[in-house]
């Protein structure tokens, strides 16, 4: 039996956007997630489209009022449902709970500091769902569902107008839910800003215009660091965590070549994040990066200052697989967003992502010893078709996933890393983000709706519940 440090934060992490629905009701506005339209002629090796917002899905989106083609729209209805989904949590013996908060219910105009009560009520009931559960909650303050009014007023985070508004919906939170909550993460994967534009940060994209998306990107790395500042006057006692989706690379081969390609990847594609997030100062190398692809960002001395004082106590990162770079190979699969290249030794999911338990252990590795802050787990999960036949779900494949990457962390912590918690994605099924699907699932308990949000919604126990529920309650693979 491998046992995991005592007070390991074991748990499940879901988003607002993707799990509550209620998308117009109680005084909610519209956000990016509620524009994404369910695409049913989806290529599932091949996502890009989903990616990227034009005007013209814009307008549609506007228009249609309802939510039939807008899953995000409908979530799993967890806005009327989360006592019988905590209480299920609770029997999956979770003791965290990563969620997150929807800025468009608790600012819904953003700009005008008008706090809608009602929002207040449903998030306080929550933290008080999970206290009387002994659930501790780990917040993401914006996970991927910015108000539309953002995009539409200022153009969402190119914009430097929106960090004041930010802010004030960060000390709402800070004051409010400050006596429940202790961990947050101003940001869901703060790299979404480089390749997943619409999502993160309101840009149509796909890197239409590449200046944008690093301002952007500098932008809420002020943010992040004036989060901190903030919620750290408010109450000492809290926790902020990084949180950056982890692409694990090897080079392809042992040309130097492919190895220096790598090292370039890494240095753009994780080490930037941390190192501003982290350490607090921007690489050198970036600036020369953007001398060379001929762009400005504007950077003020001022900036630098919050982001060198305000560094995070916790870094946390999303991992689901791993990929090759190469030189010059075209080849490559699906990724949690971004493309990478073919591993022969990998399998990979329906969706093209390639399985690699021992990736966790080295990015945890290589993360902390460059960074020395503990790690935090803050996604790890198989999106796959389940079947309910009988009231089951043998989802042994997810088991299988699960299993071996939870064995690797074990490993990273033996091999000197300090870990505090491992939150998988998602306890419960919940609407894909990056494909607005319900059959990418990716729970331990089965929620009974299609894509088209036909069914009874009813939540079965799925086998993952049970292998889960006993390593959580043993502390131990
Ligand atoms: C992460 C996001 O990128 O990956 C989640 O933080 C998302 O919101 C998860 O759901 C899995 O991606 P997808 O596209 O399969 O839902």
């Amino acid at each position: 039996m491998k046992k995991f440090p005592d007070n390991f934060m074991w748990g499940g992490a879901t988003a607002a956007s993707q799990i509550e629905g209620a998308w117009n009701i109680d005084g909610k506005s519209m956000t990016v997630a509620d524009m994404k339209k369910f695409n049913n002629k989806l290529d599932r090796k091949n996502i890009l489209s989903e990616r990227q917002m034009t005007i013209e899905k814009i307008k549609s989106a506007i228009d249609d009022t309802s939510s039939e083609n807008y899953p995000k729209r409908r979530g799993i209805d967890f806005y009327h449902t989360y006592k019988e989904d905590i209480k299920l949590f609770k029997e999956m013996n979770i003791n965290t709970y990563r969620m997150s908060i929807s800025w468009s219910r608790i600012v819904p105009n953003v700009f005008d500091e008008k706090v809608n009560k009602k929002a207040i009520d449903f998030y306080t009931n929550i933290f008080k769902e999970l206290k009387k559960n002994d659930i501790t909650p780990l917040v993401t303050i914006s996970h991927f569902d910015l108000p539309y009014i953002a995009v539409k007023k200022i153009g969402g985070w190119v914009s430097k107008k929106l960090i004041e508004p930010y802010l004030f919906y960060c000390k709402t939170l800070f004051k409010n839910f400050g006596q429940y909550v202790k961990y947050w993460i101003p940001f869901n994967e703060i790299n979404g800003a480089l390749f997943t534009e619409w999502n993160a940060i309101g840009l149509k994209g796909l890197n239409e215009n590449i200046q944008n998306n690093y301002q952007a990107l500098h932008n809420t790395f002020v943010a992040n660091a004036r989060a901190i500042e903030l919620g750290k006057k408010i109450n000492d006692q809290f926790q902020f965590g990084s949180m950056v989706a982890h692409f694990e690379t090897y080079p392809l081969t042992c040309k130097p070549e492919d190895v220096f390609e790598n090292l370039e990847e890494k240095r753009k594609r994780v080490y930037l994040f941390h190192d501003v997030t982290s350490k607090g100062y921007y690489p050198k190398h970036i600036f020369h990066f953007f001398d060379k692809i001929k762009i400005k960002i504007d950077i003020t001395d001022k900036e630098l200052n919050y982001i060198k004082n305000n560094t995070v106590d916790f870094i946390s990162i999303s991992y689901y697989m791993s990929g090759t770079i190469s030189k010059d190979s075209k080849d490559s699969t699906e990724g949690n967003l971004v493309r990478m290249g073919k591993n022969p030794y990998l399998e990979a999911t329906d969706w093209g992502w390639q399985i690699d338990p021992i990736g966790i252990k080295n990015s945890i590795s290589d993360l902390y010893d460059r960074y020395e802050k503990p790690i935090f787990i803050s996604e790890n999960g198989m999106g796959s078709e389940d079947a309910l036949i009988d009231g089951k779900v043998n989802d042994s494949y997810r088991i299988e996933y699960l299993k071996k990457h939870i064995e690797q962390i074990y490993e990273s912590i033996n091999n000197g890393a300090v870990v505090l918690g491992y939150t998988l994605w998602t306890p419960i099924d919940i609407i894909s983000s990056g494909t607005s699907e319900m059959s990418k699932r990716y729970g331990n308990i089965y929620v009974d709706i299609d894509d088209y949000g036909n069914g009874s919604a009813k939540r079965y126990k799925k086998e993952s519940f049970y292998f889960l529920s006993k390593v959580f309650r043993e502390n131990a693979i």
